[in-house]
């Protein structure tokens, strides 16, 4: 059985006919063409789909997209505004060295934005905790941490994200 949604995708509003048992990821990846959003397990637990829902780091292979009609979802490509420009998560990913292969970054960032978005300065135990439903195989984990803390004192979650939070709860 097929459904009309309507949401906002990275600030666009978006129509679509889709099917009741469609997983927002798959939305995102397939119909939309957003494959920044990776798919690493079948099992919820890895994270690396991590998109925020009006400005909650949600995973989005979790949620059906019917369930996500009238929401406004956030992907690694709306995060810095579309743009070139990197929010200061991103660059402390830079900076710190937080990726290897790179498959659980897009995830990785998007549950640090949130966090940051909970907690503009969370300590390393707190990052940790925070991002506890996000697998990396590559990094140890230590450089991740790194790099959150430094978004944390180069300018938090970044504009775009906040402005998500801020618009879902106006
Ligand atoms: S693909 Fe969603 S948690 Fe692994
Ligand atoms: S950087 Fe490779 S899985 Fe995290």
């Amino acid at each position: 059985m097929k459904h009309d949604v309507e949401l906002t995708v990275n600030g666009t509003s978006v129509t679509a006919t889709v099917e009741a048992r469609q997983l927002l990821v798959h939305f995102l990846r397939e119909d939309l063409g957003l494959t920044g959003t990776h798919v690493g397990c079948d099992s919820s637990n890895c994270g690396a789909c991590t998109v925020l829902v009006d400005g909650e780091a949600v995973k989005s292979c979790t949620i059906l997209t019917v369930a996500a009609a009238d929401a406004s979802i956030l992907t690694i490509e709306g995060l810095g505004g579309g743009g070139d420009s990197l929010t200061p998560v991103q660059q402390g990913f830079r900076e710190c060295h937080g990726l290897q292969c790179g498959y659980c970054t897009p995830g990785m960032v998007m549950a640090a934005t949130g966090l940051l978005l909970d907690d503009p300065d969370p300590a390393p135990d707190e990052i940790r905790t925070g991002l506890q439903g996000n697998l990396c195989r590559c990094t140890g984990y230590q450089m991740i941490v790194e790099s959150v803390r430094w978004a944390a004192e180069n300018g938090g979650p970044g504009a775009v994200a906040t402005a998500e939070r801020e618009g879902a709860s106006s």
